[in-house]
């Protein structure tokens, strides 16, 4: 077991002292990278891509080569755990995600069921091999989508402006959506377990979709899911704690039930302030975001004023990861990221000393 060389990120998480404000990229590894896009063309496609340990350890490294980032991230998709349960992943280009057998009847419903991990073993491989290639570098995060938002593609079949299909079934057959998130939360379970014995140093949960539900489904078809994976994961490893991070996107209202959750830290997307979700959630959680990923199509000048904007709003103090309030845009400019980088660890100094 190697030692880790920068573990700012780790105590950031857990609100102990550091030196600078820790940050990385939601989907660092990307097309926004002219390396990611001559990776994945050598893969034939994305999902090939994934299932490569080798590719995948390279494009999982790619950024850290580029930029000065305080941790890696698994480089997989959410979609895997449903591709495993038979549903029939496949991308077509320009157009997201999809799958060739959603949930349409109630039979399919009533024929699903956790997935045999050993059908994710590509994902835990490539979490051992990164962390070989890692050499102690930074952490590495591992990642599941939250039972909920895996459940928005499986019954979708897709992506959606609206999550029609999802939201009628909501409302007219519950118990069916039910059935559904509850495999699914034992899915994640188990799935994040295996990450984090094959390496995962911290996890983040996606709750991409959870910000487009009403106040009260959100509690009942979202967190209480999000909360019974949280009840089940491995919370130490090698001799340390495993950060769990809870990222609802679209989520601001609700910080104060989800700091309840038992995730040690909460992301914000961009359109909350971080100095008031910090008083709302007080010593209860780490944060971690927010500037909007379409900031770094200003200029230099704009992005380092946004950056120390974000930083005096968090203040003096440990607890606040930096990141984007959601993943970097497939345009945006690898030059202007490390700018965003670099002034993060060099604007966040004064308020750690
Ligand atoms: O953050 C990282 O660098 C790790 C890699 C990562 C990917 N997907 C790679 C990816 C992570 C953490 C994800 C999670 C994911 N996947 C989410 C949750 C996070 C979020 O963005 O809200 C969701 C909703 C998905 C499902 C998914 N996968 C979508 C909607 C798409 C298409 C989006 C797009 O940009 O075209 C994907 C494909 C995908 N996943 C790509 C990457 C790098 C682009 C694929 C390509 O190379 O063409």
């Amino acid at each position: 077991m190697t030692t880790l060389k920068n573990d700012t990120f780790l105590r950031a998480l857990l609100k102990q002292p550091v030196e600078y404000t820790p940050l990385w990229m939601m989907r660092q590894a990307g097309r926004y990278l002219p390396e990611y896009k001559a990776t994945r063309a050598f893969a034939g496609n994305f999902l090939e891509l994934c299932r490569n340990v080798e590719l995948a350890t390279e494009v999982t490294i790619q950024p850290l080569d580029r930029f000065d980032l305080d941790a890696a991230i698994l480089f997989s998709d959410i979609l895997t755990i449903p591709d495993a349960m038979g549903l029939g992943l496949y991308f077509e280009t320009g157009e997201g995600p999809k799958f060739e057998r959603p949930l349409q009847s109630e039979g399919d419903i009533e024929l699903l069921a956790v997935p045999d991990m050993d059908k994710l073993r590509y994902v835990f491989d490539a979490v051992s091999s990164i962390r070989q290639a890692l050499g102690g570098r930074v952490p590495l995060i591992g990642f599941s989508g939250s039972p909920f938002t895996l459940a928005c593609y499986m019954v979708e079949g897709g992506g959606s402006k609206d999550w029609r299909t999802l939201k009628t079934m909501l409302y007219s057959r519950p118990d069916l959506l039910h059935r559904i998130l509850d495999i699914n939360a034992r899915a994640v379970t188990a799935y994040l377990n295996t990450q984090i014995e094959h390496g995962a140093q911290a996890v983040q949960i996606f709750d991409t979709w959870g910000g487009v539900l009403s106040h009260a489904a959100f509690q009942e078809f979202s967190l209480r899911y999000m909360q019974q994976v949280i009840s089940g994961l491995k919370r130490e490893h090698e001799g340390r704690r495993v950060p769990v991070i809870l990222f609802t996107k679209g989520g601001g209202q609700w910080l104060e039930i989800m700091a309840q959750s038992g995730a040690d830290a909460l992301g914000l997307d961009w359109t909350c302030d971080i100095a008031q979700a910090r008083a709302r959630v007080g010593s209860q959680v780490a944060l971690q975001g927010n500037m909007d990923p379409f900031a770094l199509f200003g200029t230099p000048e704009a992005i380092r004023a946004e950056v120390a904007r974000i930083l005096e709003g968090f203040g003096p103090g440990s607890g606040h990861v930096f990141n984007l309030g959601h993943g970097i845009n497939q345009f945006a400019s690898p030059e202007h990221a490390k700018i965003l980088v670099d002034s993060v660890h060099e604007l966040s100094r004064p308020y750690h000393i």
